[in-house]
């Protein structure tokens, strides 16, 4: 695996790769876990090649958000991705990504207005800037990213398809499931910040979100199994929840109930100083 960190070596080590055959691109901000490695895996399925970007995109963070705080582990990263077979790992520092007087942002409204746009104002920009600029500079044909952050997924296919991107095409941008704990917490870079008793109570998310599905399933008004979710979240110990809303999955449309097509719940909550997110099939 060749880690490379300036833009001149990475475009001849891209060429190269895209001659002998298909690139994946794995966006990341690091601090790796096997969520992140399922997309590697289903990446290396896909394609040839793997290349994994690894940057903590201070754009994206508000102020008061953890940039921080967020764990940066690039040599158990990169020992990682090289034993996945991964072939290039780029790991850019925020000189090389934004050098100075750097004064472009990527704005994509509609599916990143509310939920954790609504929570994180600017969020998404960064997000978007900044897989904008990756899919510049590796010039994958075909990227993958999480369903765990299923709006973020939504807001790149909606940018790839407004900016005719070709590399990769927004058909080309594949979503990859959500990958659990045992207990049904979904995996995040972010449960490390939580105490071990946060951590036996964080799994009221994945629980109680599973009992809202098969209320609304089963015939229950929306807004009623809402709210019962949120005051299950609040009595699990969750300190907070930022949102808790039913949405057309491929839309984010609001649903105040089940319609023809498909419904997605999504979540966010605060337990003690960590925001967790999730979100699940409604049928
Ligand atoms: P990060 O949080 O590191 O996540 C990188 C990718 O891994 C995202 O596509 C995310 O959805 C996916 N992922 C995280 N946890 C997962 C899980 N439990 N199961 C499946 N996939 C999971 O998301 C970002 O970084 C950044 O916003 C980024 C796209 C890199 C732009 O900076």
């Amino acid at each position: 695996m060749q880690t490379i960190n300036r833009i001149d070596p990475l475009r001849s080590a891209v060429s190269a790769l895209r001659l002998d055959g298909p690139l994946a691109l794995v966006p990341t901000m690091g601090a790796l876990h096997e969520g992140h490695l399922s997309l590697v895996r289903e990446a290396k399925r896909l394609a040839a090649h793997v290349a994994v970007s690894i940057f903590v995109n201070p754009l994206q963070f508000g102020a008061g958000e953890d940039l921080d705080a967020y764990p940066r582990q690039l040599a158990r990263d990169a020992a990682m991705l090289e034993r996945e077979g991964v072939a290039l790992l780029w790991a850019p520092s925020v000189e090389v990504m934004y050098p100075s007087g750097f004064a472009t942002n990527i704005s994509v409204s509609g599916v990143s207005e509310g939920l954790c746009g609504g929570s994180r104002p600017g969020h998404f920009d960064g997000v978007a800037t900044v897989v904008s600029k990756l899919f510049h500079q590796v010039q994958p044909d075909i990227a993958l990213f999480g369903e765990k952050d299923w709006q973020q997924l939504a807001v790149i296919r909606r940018m790839a398809r407004d900016l005719d991107l070709t590399q990769p095409h927004a058909d080309a941008i594949f979503g990859v499931p959500i990958m659990r704990e045992a207990d049904g917490l979904a995996m995040s870079s972010r449960n490390a910040y939580l105490t071990s008793d946060e951590r036996i109570q964080a799994v009221t998310l994945a629980i109680a979100m599973r009992a809202t599905v098969a209320e609304i399933l089963g015939g229950g008004e929306v807004a009623v199994a809402l709210e019962k979710l949120r005051e299950a979240l609040l009595a699990g110990g969750f300190r907070s929840v930022d949102y808790a809303e039913l949405r057309e999955a491929n839309s984010l449309v609001a649903l105040d109930e089940l319609g023809t097509s498909s419904a997605r719940l999504l979540v966010a909550a605060h337990i003690g100083r960590t925001r967790l997110i999730d979100n699940i099939a409604v049928g």
